[in-house]
C-alpha cells in the first residue's frame, strides 16, 4: 500500500519556463502526474538507491510508462563524459524521443548528470529532479545548472537546463548519513545569512530538531532555503551579479576543497568559508563582531567546522585566485554589510585577508 503523499509547499521558480519545487513527504505518488504526456522515462540513480529506484520504476510502470533504469557509478564518479555517453547510448537504444522524460533520483552528483544528459539529448528533453540529499534539495537540483567534471577540474562542462519539476521528499533524508545531512545544512544556513534570518533563528532555537530528517523544523528550513534560491534564480537565471550571492562562503570554501583534494564535503568547506568572509567583512568595517560571531555559533550548533589548519594561507590564496569566478588576478568575495544584506568586496587589502585567515586558523584564540 502506498502512503498518501503530503505536499507541504510548492515553490514556483520562474526560469526559461516556470516550474514548481514540491516539498513534502511520501511524494512518490506525485510523479506520474508530473511525467504527464511522455511515453518513456529514463530513471537515473546511484547504487545506494537501487532498491528505492525499483519502487519508483514500479509506480511509473503501473501508471503505464515504459521505464528504462540506469544505475550510475556512485557520487562524483558519475559526473564524467564516459557516464554521460553510456546514458546517451541507453537513450538511443530505447528510442527515446523529444517528448520523453529523464528523472534524476539522487544527490547533487546525480541531478547534475541527469540535467546534463537531458540538456544534451536531442538538444534538450524534460528532466524531473528528485533530490535525495539535503544539499541537492536546497541547492543542486534547483536552478537549472547542470554539468560534469573533466580531468582538469569540477563542473567544467555543462549547460543551463531548468527542470520541469523538482520533488523534495523529505522521507528520503532518513536514510542519509548524519555527516551528509549536516553538510547540506551549511547551504541552508547560508540562505539564512544572505536572505532569510528566520532560518538562523530556527536553527539556534532548536538545533537538534533542525536535524530531524522529516521533522517540522527541517521541513520549514528546506522550504525557506528553496524559496531563497528560487527567488534569486528567478531574478537572474544565468550566473551574473545577483546569482553571485549564492556563492557566499564559496570562494574560500572551494580553496579548502581543492587543498584537501576534495576529501572534505562541500558543505563543510563552505561552513569554514562563511566564517572566513564574516571575519573579512568585520575587518573591512562592514559588519560588527557580533554578526561575525553568530556565523561561528550557528554552524557550531549543527556540528559544522568553523576553523581550518594553520600554515596553509599561501596555498589557499593561490587556489582562490584560480577560482573560475575570480576576475583576473583580483579576488572578489560575496560578503555581508549587515544581516541579509549581501554585497561584494573586490580586491581587499592582503593584510585583512591574512588577519581573517589567522582568526579562523586552528590554534588561534579568536573563539
Ligand atoms: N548544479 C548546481 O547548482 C549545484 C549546486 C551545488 C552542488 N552541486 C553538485 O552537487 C554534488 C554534491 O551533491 P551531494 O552532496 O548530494 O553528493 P552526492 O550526489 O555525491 O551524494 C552523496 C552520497 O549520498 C548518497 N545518497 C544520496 N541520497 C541518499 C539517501 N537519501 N540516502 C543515503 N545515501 C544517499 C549518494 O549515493 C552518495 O554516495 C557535487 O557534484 C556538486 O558539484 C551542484
Amino acid at each position: 500500500m502506498t502512503t498518501a503523499s503530503q505536499v507541504h509547499a510548492r515553490v514556483p521558480v520562474r526560469a526559461e519556463h516556470e516550474y514548481d519545487v514540491l516539498i513534502g513527504t511520501d511524494l512518490l505518488a506525485e510523479l506520474p502526474a508530473l511525467v504527464g504526456e511522455a511515453a518513456r522515462v529514463f530513471l537515473m540513480h546511484p547504487p545506494s538507491l537501487s532498491a528505492r529506484a525499483r519502487e519508483v520504476a514500479g509506480t511509473l510502470t503501473e501508471a503505464g510508462y515504459q521505464v528504462v533504469t540506469e544505475e550510475l557509478p556512485d557520487g562524483e564518479q558519475a559526473k564524467t563524459a564516459e557516464t554521460a555517453a553510456r546514458c546517451w547510448a541507453s537513450l538511443g537504444r530505447a528510442a527515446f524521443t523529444r517528448t520523453d522524460v529523464v528523472i534524476g533520483l539522487g544527490g547533487g552528483a546525480t541531478t547534475d548528470l541527469a540535467g546534463f544528459v537531458a540538456a544534451t539529448w536531442l538538444r534538450g528533453v524534460r528532466v524531473i529532479q528528485v533530490p535525495t540529499t539535503l544539499l541537492a534539495m536546497v541547492d543542486a537540483a534547483v536552478g537549472g545548472k547542470t554539468g560534469i567534471n573533466t580531468a582538469e577540474g569540477k563542473n567544467l562542462v555543462g549547460a543551463f537546463h531548468s527542470p520541469s519539476a523538482v520533488v523534495c521528499d523529505l522521507t528520503w533524508l532518513r536514510m542519509l548519513d548524519a555527516v551528509d545531512l549536516r553538510a547540506g545544512m551549511a547551504e541552508v544556513i547560508k540562505c539564512g545569512f544572505i536572505a532569510d534570518p528566520r532560518i538562523l533563528e530556527l536553527v539556534e532555537s532548536d538545533p537538534e530538531a533542525a536535524l530531524v530528517p522529516d521533522g517540522p523544523v527541517l521541513t520549514e528550513l528546506v522550504e525557506r532555503a528553496v524559496r531563497v534560491k528560487a527567488e534569486v534564480v528567478s531574478a537572474d537565471l544565468k550566473e551574473s551579479s545577483l546569482r553571485e550571492v549564492l556563492n557566499y562562503g564559496h570562494t574560500f570554501g572551494h580553496a579548502i576543497e581543492l587543498h584537501e583534494g576534495f576529501r572534505w564535503r562541500h558543505g563543510e568547506a563552505v561552513a569554514v568559508g562563511m566564517v572566513f568572509v564574516a571575519e573579512l567583512a568585520h575587518r573591512a568595517g562592514l559588519i560588527d563582531a557580533e554578526l561575525a560571531e553568530r556565523h561561528r555559533h550557528v554552524l557550531d550548533l549543527v556540528g559544522l567546522p568553523t576553523r581550518y589548519r594553520a600554515g596553509t594561507w599561501d596555498a589557499l590564496r593561490t587556489a582562490m585566485s584560480r577560482d573560475k569566478k575570480t576576475r583576473g588576478a583580483t579576488l572578489r568575495f560575496v560578503v555581508l554589510e549587515g544581516l541579509a544584506r549581501p554585497t561584494r568586496l573586490t580586491g581587499p587589502d592582503p593584510a585583512l585577508l591574512e588577519a581573517s585567515y589567522a582568526a579562523i586558523s586552528e590554534g588561534s584564540d579568536d573563539d
